[in-house]
């Protein structure tokens, strides 16, 4: 069943829990992650990513019907969401096909112009009956692992100003998380978290989600985080699945893997819906 981003969080806010949103640039993750949400009767977010297109993957127009199709037709409730467009014809080509949720990524831009392009979004998306999710601070090297710095941790005081003025429908935030492979335990600051929470009366969004203990993860649903974006070690856990082994036949190792991602997935769900 699609849903929007708005209707979701709603979800996540009344069980005080967070969704598990995943990227999912291939049929074997979307298979991966929408098997289990259904095995766990959990809602869940699906994401296609700008940055993945851009790293070889599934492009857009490809996957998101495959997406929408596999979503609507789910046994429970199923955000398809366009993960960090950094362009906005980009983010528009997503609304017209169908996603019910957009991430417009003004993050690195001079700050007028992320606040300009956001609000802009904002508007447009409404005609769509899509949610809109963008970012303020910023997570540093994007997809690379340990990029970030304590400079660009969102300030609490300039999440407030920006999720009023641009009419978001949720926010993303850097509090020591990052996309990617961890090479040193990440050390989130709660205090800040815990500010921007009672700051702002949008849900919290965390990217660089994994690879994040499960004592962390619960500290952070407590302290508003209601959407969790994830990633990395899930096709990390692919990955290594398939490399233990010799195959003769793809779809062998395909199975494999998705097998493997599945059990990741699983983890993370059954942590983030609290159970
Ligand atoms: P990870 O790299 O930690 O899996 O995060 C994914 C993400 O935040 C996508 O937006």
């Amino acid at each position: 069943m699609l849903v929007t981003l708005k209707n979701i969080l709603k979800m996540a806010e009344a069980k005080g829990c967070a969704i598990g949103s995943f990227n999912t640039p291939n049929f074997e993750s979307l298979k991966a992650v929408i098997d289990v949400a259904e095995e766990l009767n959990q809602p869940v977010i699906i994401m296609h990513a700008q940055v993945h297109e851009e790293m070889g993957l599934c492009k857009m127009d490809e996957i998101a019907p495959i997406m929408l199709f596999m979503a609507d037709r789910a046994s429970v409730p199923i955000c398809v969401h366009l993960d960090h467009g950094t362009d906005l014809d980009y983010v528009k080509k997503g609304l017209d096909l169908g996603f019910t949720s957009v991430m417009y990524d003004g993050s690195t831009l001079p700050k007028e112009e992320n606040y300009a392009n956001t609000s802009a979004m904002v508007e447009i998306a409404e005609k769509y009956g899509a949610s809109v999710e963008a970012e303020i601070g910023s997570m540093g090297a994007r997809e690379s692992g340990n990029g970030g710095g304590e400079s660009i941790y969102t300030d609490p005081s300039e999440a407030e100003k920006f999720a009023n003025e641009t009419g978001i429908d949720a926010l993303a935030c850097a509090f020591g998380t990052v996309h990617g492979i961890y090479l040193k335990e990440p050390k989130l600051d709660f205090a800040r978290l815990d500010e921007i929470n009672k700051a702002i009366n949008v849900p919290i969004v965390m990217h660089g989600g994994s690879g994040v203990s499960h004592e962390d993860y619960k500290k952070v649903i407590a302290l508003g985080v209601r959407k969790i974006n994830y990633y990395t070690y899930m096709a990390k856990a692919g990955g290594e699945a398939v490399s233990q082994k010799k195959y003769g036949q793809f779809h062998d190792a395909a199975n494999d893997a998705i097998a493997a991602m599945k059990n990741d997935v699983k983890n993370a769900i059954t942590v983030f819906s609290g159970k």
